[in-house]
């Protein structure tokens, strides 16, 4: 799907959105296929079930959920760049593309008469992102999750980790949620990262 040129086109294209907004794409390159796959990972998703992606970008986690997802699952994604969300659309014709912020989900969520998913994945960049937005964001995830067996996915850059952005992030999650995981780091990725997994919203 993925032709040799793409990757060099999609990361000149992000870059020139992170010079634009660097608070809100939070990233100089898309992610790689690695930290994608380590992101996505078992999905075990039902037919007719609804996975929601937070900030997709250029859609490097949204090709390998297009790969993952069982015949008749549903996809929305969320992702504020107008660019992006363009871009997205005629990259991926059968999945569902909402310009919005993530922090708004649930009323997203409303408006298109869909199910709260089960599963969240999200490449939002929470160590950049102004605490009201993160706050939104934390609110949206625990209204999709309470009472499910789901789970939320994400991913923080090494360097980053140690952000005082980062950490309020986390430590707002595992007030949240009973249950954390962290996977990596993914080192083919640039720059490494880790996954991030959440389940049981309190
Ligand atoms: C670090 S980039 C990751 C892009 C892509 N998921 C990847 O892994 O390459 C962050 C993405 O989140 C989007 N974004 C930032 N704030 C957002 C928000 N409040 N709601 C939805 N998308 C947002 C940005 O526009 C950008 O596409």
């Amino acid at each position: 799907m993925a032709g040799p040129k793409r990757p060099i086109r999609d990361g000149l294209g992000f870059f020139g959105r992170f010079l634009r907004n660097p608070t809100s794409v939070g990233a100089v390159l898309p992610s790689s296929r690695y930290l994608s796959r380590a992101l996505v990972g078992h999905l075990d998703l039902a037919p007719g079930e609804l996975i929601v992606e937070f900030g997709p970008g250029t859609g490097p986690a949204t090709a390998v959920l297009h790969g993952a997802m069982p015949t008749g699952a549903r996809y929305l994604g969320i992702e504020l760049d107008p660019k992006f969300h363009k871009l997205l659309g005629t990259r991926f014709p059968g999945f569902d593309f909402e310009l919005g912020s993530a922090a708004d989900v649930r009323q997203i969520l409303a408006q298109r008469q869909l199910p709260r998913p089960r599963r969240i994945v999200s490449g939002l960049p929470f160590a950049s992102l102004p605490p009201a937005v993160q706050d939104g964001v934390v609110d949206g995830i625990v209204f999709c999750l309470r009472g499910s067996d789901g789970d939320f996915r994400t991913f923080q850059y090494v360097h980053a980790y140690g952000l005082r952005a980062a950490r309020r992030f986390r430590a707002m999650m595992q007030e949240r949620f009973d249950g954390f995981e962290r996977i990596g780091p993914v080192v083919r990725n640039v720059p490494p990262a880790f996954v991030l997994r959440y389940w049981g919203a309190k």
